[in-house]
């Protein structure tokens, strides 16, 4: 797109043009089909919007986002993060300096101070709750509420009341009138994690939010105004839930205004140890003790294991040897799930190749492997419904549950399809 200066003032902000050009082609996209005042009426939104475009000054549109990103293939990773620090950037506590969690965090910036909607996506553990954090606290609302909804953890039924309040008598036991989730974030910002386990009703009413600032009680006929910034967070493929048609295309666009993507653990290798660092020390903290000293071969594995579970993993396994071990952690104060076996006669001398994967790795691996197409199988088998899984696999449902995190296992996309109007 060509730039082109006008003394015209703007009459609004790049962030809002980009929203009503999004409204323009979700009206589009669920169009059958058009008749000739719907055509002159989008005609007119063209015009309009075309306008403002050209009234926008080039300031706002292009010069923060260019000049900073300029160079920044020859700035140093160090240096980008020095960078951030320099314009007070607030890291709410996350470390580490790769490429991709500066670009997320280069992302999370230049949304932050706006009103834009973030989708936040990325595997469990990877950091998107804290991410949410530094967006609130780096924004003009970090001085007020920050309140967090896990989509995914609310039964169906109740999500849509928790999130935005119910009329007394709307339903068995609502007796009295109250207010939820988006009217407790007034003038702060809402994170819905988990997003994607939002059902369509639910699905409807955020929409109804994001175009208007209203909301409506379960049982209610009344339009309420609020005003909380929406940041959303998701591990699935939205896209795809798209396609299935058990997410409303719409509202994707709405909330993937601005996405900020956080690459998990594996891919950020070199972080690892600088997360080793911090993390043993937090827990030393934590526990009141001196910072755990790690043996070689522990070391060895903590930088080479995959952490299917994140940072989140590596936390709990760091807080766990802190806890087990005196002074000096070793592999046997590993989970017992991820822990290699040491080769016999093996000392402190790692089992593990360096060149490779071990042997005992490998077979931890396919160990790890199998369980996992075990339990796909499985919910497979009892259309996604872990209690059932639970009851023939003979193991209690929360380890079941623990099981399936571990893998990044979403029991509901094994539900048979629901069909949608
Ligand atoms: N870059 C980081 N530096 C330090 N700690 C981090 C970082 N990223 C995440 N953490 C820590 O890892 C843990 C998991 O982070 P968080 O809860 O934000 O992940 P999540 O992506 O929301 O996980 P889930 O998908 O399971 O909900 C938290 O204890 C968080 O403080
Ligand atoms: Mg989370």
């Amino acid at each position: 797109m060509k730039v082109v200066e006008t003394k015209d003032e703007p009459t609004v902000s790049f962030g809002t043009l980009l929203e009503r050009i999004e409204i323009m082609r979700s009206a589009l996209r669920w169009q059958q089909q058009l008749d000739r005042p719907q055509i002159d009426k989008l005609l007119s939104q063209c015009t309009s919007l075309r306008e403002e475009v050209l009234r926008i000054s080039l300031t706002e549109r292009f010069v923060k986002a260019t000049v900073s990103g300029q160079g920044k293939g020859k700035r140093s990773l160090a240096q980008r993060r020095k960078e951030l620090l320099e314009r007070d950037f607030v890291f709410e506590g996350v470390f580490g300096e790769s490429r991709k969690l500066l670009d997320a965090l280069e992302i999370a910036e230049k949304a932050a101070p706006t009103d834009l909607p973030v989708l936040i996506d990325g595997e469990s553990g990877t950091g998107k709750e804290l991410m949410a954090k530094v967006i609130h606290a780096n924004g003009n609302r970090s001085d007020k509420v920050f309140i967090s909804v896990n989509c995914g953890a609310i039964p169906e039924s109740l999500l849509e009341s928790e999130l935005f309040g119910h009329k007394k008598g709307a339903f068995t036991g609502a007796s009295a009138d109250r207010k939820g989730k988006f009217e407790s974030a007034d003038g702060g910002t809402i994170f819905l994690d988990e997003i994607g386990e939002l059902p369509m009703s639910g699905q409807v009413k955020l929409l109804r939010v994001l175009q208007s600032n209203e909301i409506q009680r379960v049982g209610s006929d009344q339009l309420i105004v609020v005003d909380a910034r929406i940041v959303v967070a998701t591990n699935r493929q939205l896209m795809k839930m798209c396609e299935e048609g058990t997410f409303r295309e719409d509202l994707y666009y709405r909330i993937s205004v601005m996405q900020v993507t956080i690459p998990p653990l594996r891919e950020r290798r070199d972080e690892i140890q600088i997360l080793i660092d911090y993390l043993t020390n937090a827990a030393a903290e934590s526990l009141d003790r001196n910072p755990v000293k790690l043996s070689r071969r522990l070391d060895n594995f903590l930088r080479k294991y995959d952490y299917p579970g994140n940072i989140r993993e590596l936390r709990n396994i760091i807080f766990r040897i802190s806890c087990l071990a005196t002074e000096t952690a070793d592999i046997e104060h590993l989970p017992e799930h991820i822990r290699p076996k040491i080769a016999h006669g093996d000392s402190d001398a790692s089992s593990i190749d360096t060149s490779g994967v071990s042997l005992n790795d490998a077979k931890r691996m396919a160990s790890e492997e199998v369980e996992k197409q075990y339990l796909e199988s499985g919910l497979r088998e009892t259309d996604g419904q872990v209690t059932k899984l639970a009851e023939i696999l003979g193991m209690n449902r929360t380890h079941v549950q623990s099981l399936l995190k571990k893998h990044g296992i979403n029991s509901k996309e094994f539900r048979t399809k629901k069909s949608v109007g």
